[in-house]
């Protein structure tokens, strides 16, 4: 049977660079995974207030699919050196009710993406330091900074050997990590 595994991606383009690549994961990886990209775009701002009052539908809803997965992966861009705001707030939304959170001890993993060179290393490790808090045993090797993403798909839209190569090496990675540490 598939281990359900939730994929947040951190960019809402259409075209985003790390929705084709946590597509390309999906494909890529063992029979014994199975990975649900997870919508995070419609969550509003986490807001205490309304979270007490009355938890808008989208949170209830996020909550539900993150506690139903087994693992997390998140596959992010870099903004301004940092994780981008969408993937932020989906963790601080998962974090609350205080005692509640979805993602304690989900083994999980980061894979940043990025057309620049640097490969997304400020967000992939920003990133790293609230999955610390949030008790999330989280892949440490191989680290995984995607750049020049803008050169790793072909003119039809396929992955390129050599990325899918690296993706390849990192999600039966994660598989691994994945077993160890569920
Ligand atoms: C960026 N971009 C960017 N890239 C990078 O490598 N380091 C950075 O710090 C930033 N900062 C940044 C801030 C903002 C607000 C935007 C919109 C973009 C460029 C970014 O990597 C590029 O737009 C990617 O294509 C975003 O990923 P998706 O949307 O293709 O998945």
């Amino acid at each position: 049977m598939s281990e359900p595994i939730a994929v947040l991606v951190g960019s809402l383009r259409k075209e985003s660079y790390n929705l084709k690549v946590a597509k390309v994961l999906a494909k890529l990886a063992l029979t014994s995974l199975e990975l649900k990209i997870i919508q995070i775009g419609d969550l509003p701002l986490y807001n205490e207030d309304i979270d007490a009052a009355s938890p808008p539908q989208t949170y209830t809803r996020f909550r539900n699919e993150i506690s139903a997965c087994k693992g997390v992966l998140f596959v992010t861009p870099e903004y301004n050196r940092s994780t981008p705001a969408v993937i932020k707030n989906a963790i601080d939304v998962g974090s609350r009710p205080y005692g509640k959170s979805v993602w304690s001890k989900k083994p999980a993993a980061i894979i940043s993406v990025s057309p620049g060179a640097i490969g997304g290393f400020g967000a992939n490790h920003h990133l790293r330091q609230s999955l610390v808090f949030l008790d999330m045993p989280t892949m440490q090797q191989p680290e995984a900074y995607f750049g020049g993403v803008a050169n790793s798909f072909d003119d039809k839209g396929d992955i390129i050997e050599k990325s899918q190569a690296f993706l390849k090496q990192f999600i039966d990675a994660y598989s691994q990590w994945f077993e160890k540490t569920k």
